[in-house]
C-alpha cells in the first residue's frame, strides 16, 4: 500500500520524507488555508520535495472553470494530480482530464455508487473519506470493502486512496481491505512506527548492551 501525507506543512513533509516511506502528498483547500501561503507556491515546493503524486484541489464548482484551474495546476509540475470533488460537474471534468492525460483524484467520496461513477469517468484515484463517515455514524471501512469489490468485479484501474484517516487502526484496516493507498496526517504517520513493546524491548536491550562495555565501532 502506498502512503501519502495529507499536509501542506513543507517543513514537516521534508522531515518525514527523509524516512523514504512517503510515496506522495495530498492537499485540500482547508490545508492550503492553514498554510497561509499562496497555493501555487506551496504545491510547487511540495512537488520538489516528493517525487510521487501530489494532489492539488480545484476551487471551482462548475466544469469549465474546474478544467481551467486543473490545467493550470497540472502545469505546476509533472507529478501534480488534479483533485476534483465528487459532483456531476467534477466527474464531467474528470472525464475530460482523463482524455487529456491529466491525472485526477476524485475527493469527498462517501458511497460506493459515487466511487463507481468516478471509475467510469476515468479517475486515477478515488478518495473515500473514512473518518468523516465514522463521525457520521457509519463504518468507513465498509465503504472501502464495497469499492474494492466493485473495482475488482470490473477491473477498474482507479486506485482506492483511503482518506480522512484519523488513527493507525484506520491505516491497518485500509490495508487489510485492499486499499491501494492511504493519505495520512503527519501525527498518524509518526504513530505507525510505534508500539509499547518495541520501546520496552529496546530499553531492555540497551540496558543489557551497556553492561557489556562493548562498542561495535
Ligand atoms: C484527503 O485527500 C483529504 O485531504 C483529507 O484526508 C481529509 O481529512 P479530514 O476529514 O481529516 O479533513
Amino acid at each position: 500500500m502506498q502512503i501519502f501525507l495529507d499536509t501542506t506543512d513543507t517543513a514537516v513533509l521534508k522531515d518525514l520524507a527523509s524516512t523514504g516511506l512517503v510515496d506522495g502528498v495530498t492537499t485540500n483547500p482547508s490545508l492550503i488555508a492553514k498554510s497561509g501561503r499562496p497555493m501555487l507556491e506551496v504545491i510547487a515546493e511540495i512537488c520538489d520535495l516528493v517525487e510521487g503524486p501530489v494532489s492539488a484541489e480545484v476551487a471551482a464548482t462548475e466544469t469549465e472553470a474546474m478544467l481551467a484551474e486543473g490545467r493550470k495546476l497540472a502545469g505546476v509540475a509533472p507529478n501534480v494530480v488534479v483533485k476534483v470533488p465528487l459532483t456531476r460537474a467534477g466527474l464531467t471534468a474528470t472525464g475530460v482530464f482523463s482524455r487529456e492525460g491529466i491525472q485526477t483524484n476524485v475527493t469527498l467520496c462517501f458511497s460506493a455508487a459515487q466511487a463507481l461513477m468516478a471509475a467510469k469517468a476515468g479517475a486515477t484515484y478515488i478518495s473515500p473519506f473514512i473518518g468523516r463517515l465514522d463521525d457520521h455514524g457509519a463504518d468507513g471501512m465498509d465503504l472501502i470493502a464495497e469499492i474494492r469489490a466493485i473495482y475488482d468485479n470490473y477491473d477498474f484501474d482507479t486506485e482506492i486512496l483511503a482518506a480522512s484517516i484519523r488513527t493507525t487502526a484506520h491505516v491497518t484496516a485500509s490495508a487489510l481491505m485492499g486499499a491501494d493507498c492511504a493519505t495520512i496526517p503527519p501525527a498518524v504517520f509518526l504513530d505507525l512506527f510505534k508500539h509499547p513493546l518495541t520501546e520496552k524491548g529496546l530499553d531492555q536491550f540497551m540496558s543489557d548492551w551497556a553492561k557489556t562495555g562493548q562498542s561495535i565501532l
